[in-house]
């Protein structure tokens, strides 16, 4: 393929990950902005190395095969609870390609560049590796705190600004040492240093952030591993690289912004860390129980189903966990033949990553229509007769807005409590992900409903079937 033939099959590979994206927006269109990511994907890969630039396709399709049959290997095992994991674990991927490919390109001597153009290219080298390692280590201590393997409780090191300053300093200091030819010491072992400096950082940086604020981190590693990808795209000079990092660069960093809003936050203040408290672990903000919990059976459940008008249900992690969405589709479905108003209310930050729990919606087949982000459906509790609290926690929590000790004071969060009465379904008392007790259990006109969420809700589907 010669190169003008590559430039114009980048060109489509790039409009149509363009249109991916806007596909990708809301759950109507993502099926559809799936696969024009897949063409544009299968296209960018075929016109690379079909290009000019690729001299032998052995190691290329021996490469590729490898890491597409543990990626179809990966894709396939993963449970949807442990898609948030997987996610990270593949920004990691992409940062540690950038450092590797920092590192090849440095070492690659066939590239012969003099004055501007060598400082213009180790420029891009040091900010790729740099950007590759903070996405890298940083991505790994979000994989192992999503997955529990460490604890969702923020790191506070005593002088950690001073810390992540001294790093800043010491980057600029290498980098100034590493693009002035007369210092004397070797490019290599500069970057080496660099790179020690970028990978404690993304592991401090991660490790000082509380549970509750995992999805800004989340979005935000999301949007590295995009700037990442541009300045791989910047140290081979291929275009279609960098257009597309940039796209998830920016992309990432518009939903590290929407997060930022759901959890009425300040970007700084989060990447500063310290907000959250220990995964859960109940850490009461009022200091042990607060009162008493009135427990509900499914029969009565269902009997408060069936005598409501307006019913909503609120949807959270434990929903994943149940795998509990086709059994509430279900019963929506009964609800709904006896004229009963159902509408689902979802939080932003539901679940364990963006969008997750409109994904299990629609892979239940719920009609979009009858699911409302929070902002819209919020004022409409008080008129609400019956609120089904399906395995959420945090997303519910009154102390978000009552405590302002709460650690997830100023939170916005579903208004569940001001329903006529809400019913929450979860296996125990349990703390939710940011590890804080909460108080919407012990509400005069809150039920729980004890058990695992699929298991109540066969239960309930049960009951509903047969009055
Ligand atoms: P959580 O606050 O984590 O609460 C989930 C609840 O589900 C738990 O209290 C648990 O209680 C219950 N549960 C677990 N398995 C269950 C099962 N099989 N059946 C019934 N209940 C079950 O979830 P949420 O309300 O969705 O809030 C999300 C939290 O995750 C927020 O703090 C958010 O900041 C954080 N987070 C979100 C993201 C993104 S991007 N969405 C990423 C990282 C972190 P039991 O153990 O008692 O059953």
């Amino acid at each position: 393929m010669n190169e003008g033939l590559v430039t114009v099959s980048y060109i489509i590979a790039t409009i149509l990950f363009v249109l991916s994206l806007g596909g990708l927006s809301t759950p109507e269109t993502a099926r559809r902005g799936n696969y024009y990511g897949i063409a544009g994907m299968a296209l960018a890969i075929l016109a690379t190395i079909l290009g000019p630039k690729v001299d032998s396709l052995w190691p290329v399709i021996i490469a590729m095969s490898v890491g597409g049959t543990i990626g179809l290997y990966a894709a396939y095992k993963v449970q949807m609870t442990e898609m948030p994991e997987l996610v990270a674990l593949m920004h990691s991927l992409v940062g540690l390609a950038a450092v590797l490919i920092g590192y090849a390109t440095y070492v690659d001597s066939s590239v012969e560049l003099k004055g501007v153009e060598k400082a213009i290219h180790e420029i891009e080298i040091y900010l790729g590796i740099l950007i590759g390692a903070v996405t890298f280590s940083g991505s790994v201590i979000a994989f192992g705190k999503l997955s529990g393997r460490i604890s969702g409780k923020p790191l506070l090191l005593p002088g950690r600004h001073l810390l992540n300053l001294a790093g800043l300093l010491g980057v600029i200091f290498v980098a100034k040492l590493f693009l002035n030819v007369d210092s004397g010491l070797s490019g290599t072992f500069l970057l080496m240093i660099m790179t020690g400096i970028a990978l404690a950082f993304g592991i401090h940086m991660v490790m000082a952030i509380g549970g509750a604020d995992m999805p800004v981190v989340v979005s935000m590693l999301n949007s590295y591993s995009g700037w990442a990808a541009s300045a791989t795209g910047f140290m081979f000079g291929n275009d279609l690289l960098i257009v597309i990092g940039a796209l998830v660069g920016s992309s990432g960093a518009i939903l590290s912004y929407i997060m930022c809003r759901a959890m009425n936050r300040h970007f700084l203040s989060v990447i500063a860390g310290g907000f959250g408290t220990a995964g859960g672990t109940v850490v009461s903000s009022g200091g042990g129980p607060q009162g008493e919990v009135l427990p509900i059976a499914a029969e009565e459940t269902a009997e408060l189903l069936r005598n409501a008008s307006k019913v909503i249900i609120v949807p959270g992690y434990g929903m994943a966990v149940a795998q509990a969405q086709h059994t509430v589709f279900e019963i929506t479905k009964l609800l709904r033949e006896r004229k009963i108003d159902v509408h689902f209310a979802i939080h932003p930050v539901a679940g364990r990553m963006p969008g997750h729990m409109n994904v299990l919606l629609a892979e239940a087949k719920v009609p979009y229509d009858i699911v409302a982000e929070m902002d819209e459906i919020n004022h409409e509790f008080p008129q609400t007769d019956v609120v089904m609290v399906i395995g959420a926690n945090d997303i519910v929590n009154p102390a978000a807005q009552e405590d302002p000790g709460s650690p997830i004071a100023g939170m916005p969060v579903l208004e569940v409590w001001k329903a006529k009465t809400s019913i929450v379904m979860k296996r125990s008392m349990a703390s939710g992900y940011a590890g804080v007790d909460n108080p919407l259990f012990y509400k005069e006109n809150n039920r729980m409903l004890f058990g695992d969420a699929k298991k109540m809700l066969d239960e309930v589907l049960s009951v509903l079937r047969s009055g």
